[in-house]
Formats: structure tokens, sequence, C-alpha cells
């Protein structure tokens, strides 16, 4: 959609004010505090897209980790996708998407994989992610992973040029536990 004016930033790059614009944003759209979301899941890259000067919409991607296989025998490093907002009032209009474009451009040029986890599978298979077919799980920092599938069927990924040919999408696959929601 034309106007929308599309700029990436770390987070240490943020002044203080564009945080708080940012969790004013999140906030409006998921409904919810973001008051620790920030911490929650670590720095990393935010693309944002403004409107007349005020950001509308948002998406970030941080470094994890994933564990593939019945052993977890593959490790990945990913770039993976938090905190994917637009503002109410101007949904519907192309801006997600843009911005979740510009973020697969990024993830394509620097990454072996993109990851997420989602109640909005439609939006992002619109935008070339896949949703991952097999059991997914928790690995807790002792080794143990353990089973979460409330989140069976919502975790997708996002092939790049440096991702394995024989990436099995029925196989499972795991993430390291952090405090909040691990995917
Ligand atoms: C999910 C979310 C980020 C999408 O942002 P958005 O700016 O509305 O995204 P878009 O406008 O690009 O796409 C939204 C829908 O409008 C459609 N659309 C895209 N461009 C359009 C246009 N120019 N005109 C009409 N519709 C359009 C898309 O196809 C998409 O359809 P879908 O609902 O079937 O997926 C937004 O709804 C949101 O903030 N939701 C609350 C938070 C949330 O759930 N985040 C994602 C959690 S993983």
């Amino acid at each position: 959609m034309s106007g929308l004016r599309v700029t990436t930033a770390q987070t240490e790059e943020l002044e203080p004010s564009q945080l708080v614009e940012l969790t004013a944003l999140c906030e409006a759209s998921f409904g919810e505090s973001f008051a620790s979301a920030w911490e929650r899941v670590g720095p990393g890259l935010h693309v944002m897209g403004e409107l007349e000067g005020r950001v509308v919409t948002h998406a970030m991607v941080v470094d994890r980790r994933l564990y593939l296989g019945h052993e977890a025998d593959v490790a990945l490093d990913v770039a993976y996708v938090e905190h994917v907002a637009t503002l109410p009032t101007v949904q519907g209009f192309g801006h997600g998407s843009r911005t979740m474009r510009r973020l697969g451009d990024i993830i394509g040029e620097a990454y072996t994989l993109g990851a997420l986890a989602t109640g909005r599978s439609q939006f992002y298979e619109q935008l070339g992610w896949i949703t991952w077919a097999g059991p997914t799980s928790v690995r807790m920092p002792d080794g143990e992973r353990l089973r979460s599938p409330t989140q069976d069927g919502h975790v997708m990924i996002f092939r790049t040029p440096r991702t394995p040919d024989d990436l099995e999408l029925g196989a499972p696959i795991s993430v390291d536990w952090r405090d909040g929601d691990s995917w």
C-alpha cells in the first residue's frame, strides 16, 4: 500500500520514546500488556512501517535455535519472528503484509531459516510461510523435551537459500524454553 515508509532498527538503536510507541502499538493490536514483552523475547531487528510519521505496523526477528528430528539431532540457528502487529484502525490495508515481506527479505539474505508460532496461519501462508506438520516440544535447560501440543499446527517456517533441502516438515520440532511463552 502506498504511503507506508518502512524502516529497520536493532533494539539497541531505538530511542526510549520509540520503544514506548512500539509498546502502545502492540498493546492496542494484541489487547494485552507488553510491559515485559521486549525483555521476554530479547533484543532483535525491528521492521517498522510509518504513516505520516507514526509507526502503525511492526514485526521483529530474534535469534533462536530450533531442534529437529526424533533425537533433536539437527540444531538450526533461526530468525524467530515476534510481535507482529498493526494498529487496529489501519488493519486490512496490506501494511502487515508489506512489513512481513521486508522481514522475509531480511531472513532470506541472512538466515538459514525463519520460524514463528501463530494463530493466524492464513496471513503468513500468503507470504510464503509453511506450517510445520510435526509434533512440537520445548527443550528444557537440562535438555529434556516437553511436548507442547497446543502449539502443534501453529508453528510455521520460512525457507531461505540456506535451508537444508531435506527438511522433513513432519519431524518433531523443539525450541529452547524461555520465561512466558516458549514458542
Ligand atoms: C495479523 C496482523 C498483524 C495483520 O496486519 P494487517 O496490517 O491487517 O495485515 P494485512 O492488511 O497485510 O493483511 C490482513 C488481511 O488483509 C488482506 N489484505 C492485504 N492487503 C489488502 C488490501 N490492500 N486490501 C484489503 N485486504 C488486504 C490480507 O490478505 C489479509 O487477509 P487474511 O486476514 O485472510 O490473512 C493484524 O491483524 C494484527 O495486528 N493482529 C493482532 C495481533 C496479531 O494477531 N498478530 C499476529 C500474531 S502471530
